[in-house]
């Protein structure tokens, strides 16, 4: 089908008063005597077509009135510009095609379980808040792109079939590998630091691996992570990389986003504030604001907001239960029963929150320096500032075997944690990574790794070592966090968990 007959709604604005061709699904529609509405999507966007029936056909008509939601079709008509309008314009229709009538389509536009979106998510993808978390995500992708390309960087494609431990050891997926373990990879930084000291400057970008036993929200079986390497950098060096990073992505989004961002109701005035510099506190700060009366105050005042939510809630719910005994119309108990679904999942949020907010206060005040950071500590860390907090310098039992001791103290190791404002925890984890052969040969015996599999990365520290470091940015996670998404699943387009796979 030649593309040139088609117009696409994205660019109705270009064409008022003029007749145009759309193709796409039909989103909704509703009808009122001798004019019908119909809300079509193509990919670009949402339009209303207002069909009057003196216009077409009284078969045309009769057809498309009794159209099932995403049938596709093609609509010819005259745009006009309406400000009520969904997109701003809408479609005098003179004419229209029916390519395939569907019915019974699974996903109404009244609320569903996340459980039953998740099995239709072939299908949940069309819905409108996938589809602005899609774009958002390909917007959040190029610009990881660019910023890399247009900063000097090499791409690296690092592979995906491991013979050896990148992170932690528990958290690998095995593979059988013509008879032999090989492992799905968990990070491709150690092979990026045998491409930075040929290239200098290089990242690699791509789906990661972890076989983590968390069912949390920030936590995926697979998930996409983007890592630079640099040559001849400190912590402060990577710490300035990595704002300078976060901020363009964050600004890109809201450059090219905008409407996206407003229709999921993300925060798009503290996006704004996201620019260098970030917070920087080391892990001992930290540790010293988790145990000080500041947290706890911080955290007794959420839990009494937490509790006015909940009544909140719990009055609404009352309220509309109440109606639905009465005589409604068919459209309003549906209306209600869809808000009821909201609220029921919102009111169990906000009792796990009120469950959960003694137990991280518990965690916080009784926090011991030498441990990490739990999921929780980093939720208050983050609560506690309006724009992302470097957290450096962490004990070095608590991390990874190649992160770099501090000569200065070497309890610690150059290492930094970024976490996202408002309880979106860690997107970003780096370091500077050890650059002496004995030394981090001994940091792989301590962390009972076998010294034999990492030949070849020690070998590194043999010819022509030199101080070097880089991060890794989960994409999911990042996403999460500039949408307002509660969960990441939501922000990658096939979700793999733990407990669930669903398509
Ligand atoms: O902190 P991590 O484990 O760091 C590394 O893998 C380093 N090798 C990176 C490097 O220095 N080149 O992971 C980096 C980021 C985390 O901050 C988080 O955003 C994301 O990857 N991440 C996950 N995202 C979703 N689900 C999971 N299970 C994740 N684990 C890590
Ligand atoms: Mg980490």
């Amino acid at each position: 089908m030649a593309e040139n007959n088609r117009t696409f709604i994205a660019d109705l604005k270009d064409n008022v008063d003029k007749e145009v061709t759309i193709s796409g699904w039909l989103y909704n529609s509703r009808s009122s005597g001798k004019l019908l509405f119909l809300i079509i999507r193509d990919g670009t966007g949402l339009c209303q077509c207002i069909v009057e029936k003196a216009k077409v056909s009284d078969e045309l008509f009769d057809a498309l009135r009794h159209l099932g939601q995403e049938s596709s079709l093609t609509v010819t008509g005259t745009v006009r510009k309406d400000e009520r309008s969904v997109g701003g314009y809408e479609l005098a229709v003179s004419d229209a095609k029916i390519i395939q009538a569907a019915s019974d389509y699974p996903i109404t536009p009244k609320s569903h379980g996340t459980d039953f979106l998740l099995k239709h998510r072939h299908l949940h993808f069309r819905s409108i808040r996938p589809w602005c978390i899609g774009k958002i995500r390909h917007t959040v992708i190029d610009a990881i792109r660019r910023f890399f390309n247009d900063n000097g960087f090499i791409l690296i494609d690092t592979p995906i079939l491991m013979s050896m431990a990148g992170e932690d050891q528990q958290s690998l997926f095995e593979v059988d590998y013509f008879g032999e373990p090989m492992f799905l990879t968990q990070t491709g930084q150690l092979h990026l630091e045998s491409a930075a000291m040929s290239f200098g400057k290089v990242y690699c970008f791509g789906p990661t691996f972890r076989a983590e036993k968390s069912k949390t929200r920030r936590h995926l079986t697979e998930f996409w992570m983007v890592e630079p390497e640099v040559v001849f950098i400190d912590l402060d060096g990577l710490l300035e990389l990595a704002e300078n990073f976060v901020s363009f992505l964050v600004a890109d989004v809201l450059g090219k986003n905008r409407a996206e961002l407003e229709t999921l109701g993300a925060d798009t005035k503290s996006l704004e504030k996201m620019t260098p510099p970030f917070y920087r506190l080391t892990y001992t700060e930290a540790v010293d604001i988790l145990t000080s009366e500041r947290a706890k105050n911080f955290l007794a005042e959420q839990l009494e907001q937490f509790k006015n939510q909940k009544e909140q809630i719990e009055s609404r719910i009352a309220e509309l239960e109440q109606q639905q005994k009465g005589n409604l119309k068919q459209w309003q108990k549906e209306k209600n029963a869809a808000e009821l679904i909201e609220l029921r999942s919102a009111l169990t949020e906000v009792n796990t929150k009120i469950e959960n907010n003694p137990k991280h206060a518990r965690l916080a005040a009784e926090f011991v320096w030498g441990k990490d950071l739990g999921g929780s500590d980093e939720t208050i860390i983050s609560q506690m500032h309006d724009k992302p907090v470097f957290v450096t310098c962490y004990p070095k039992q608590a991390k990874a075997f190649y992160m770099k001791i501090d000569r200065t103290n070497p309890k610690v190791v150059l290492n930094f944690d970024l976490f996202a404002p408002e309880g979106f925890g860690e997107i970003i984890g780096g370091s500077v990574r050890e650059d002496d052969h004995d030394t981090l040969l001994q940091r792989i015996k301590e962390n009972d790794l076998q010294a034999e599999n990492y030949r070849w990365y020690l070998d590194l520290r043999k010819f022509g070592s030199v101080p070097h470091g880089g991060f890794g940015l989960g994409v999911e996670r990042t996403i999460a966090w500039i949408t307002g998404e509660k969960h990441i699943r939501q922000c990658i387009p096939f979700p793999r968990m733990m407990d669930k796979v669903y398509i």
